[in-house]
């Protein structure tokens, strides 16, 4: 098994439409699987796949941007639209891409990561070193349409990792607090 590793544009159509159909699977969304971008360009989309010989077994996307938070800015990334194949899911792939993209957003540059996951899957990225948040709201969308993470009906907890020096330093200003990352209207909640 390998990984591939790709701005999300430059993905080949073969496997993008194998991507579309785990995500189908996951998501059920339009009819039919598309190569069309899911992601939105100004988030500089990387996607990483594991891959079993030319099959995809599981995909997960990348995506970052500057982040305002205060009174300071980061270079942050999080992770987007993570899936396994259903039939081979249980089997640590999943972890492993998983792993693999916390050590990717690392060597990149990033000072944090952060994202968010349904509450039942605290353990899943905590066991791909990822840290629980603890009381961090994301805040979603744009200023203007905010999409928080702890809306009615969501049950999210936020996950991050805080890689630079200076990140570290001052994550008692994320513990606990809504922090606007605002990735747009595309990937509302990355
Ligand atoms: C979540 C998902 C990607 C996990 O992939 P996977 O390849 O089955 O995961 P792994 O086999 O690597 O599991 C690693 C660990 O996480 C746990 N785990 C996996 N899926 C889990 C789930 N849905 N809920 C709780 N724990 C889970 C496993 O039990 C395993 O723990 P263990 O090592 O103690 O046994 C997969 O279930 C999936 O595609 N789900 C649908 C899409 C989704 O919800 N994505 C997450 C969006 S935030």
């Amino acid at each position: 098994m390998r990984i591939l590793t790709a701005p999300e544009a430059e993905v080949p159509g073969e496997l993008k439409l194998q991507v579309a159909a785990l995500q189908d699977q996951a998501w059920p969304g339009p009819p039919v699987p598309s190569t069309a971008l899911v992601h939105d360009p100004a988030l500089r989309p990387v996607s990483m796949l594991l891959l079993d010989g030319d099959r995809v077994v599981a995909a997960l996307d990348v995506l970052s941007k500057e982040l305002d938070h205060a009174g300071r800015t980061f270079a942050a990334s999080g992770l987007s639209a993570v899936v396994t194949d259903r039939a081979r899911r249980g089997r640590g792939y999943g972890r492993r891409l998983v792993a693999a993209a916390r050590a990717a957003v690392v060597q990149g540059g990033a000072d944090l990561g952060l994202f968010t996951c349904d509450r039942g899957l605290r353990g899943f990225y905590e066991g791909a070193g990822w840290e629980l948040l603890p009381g961090a709201v994301l805040v979603g969308g744009t200023a203007e349409e905010p999409f928080p993470s702890d809306q009615d009906g969501f049950d999210k907890v936020t996950m991050a990792g805080f890689f630079t020096d200076r990140a570290a330093r001052h994550r008692p200003d994320f513990e606990g607090r809504r922090i606007a990352l605002h990735p747009g209207d595309i990937d509302r909640l990355w």
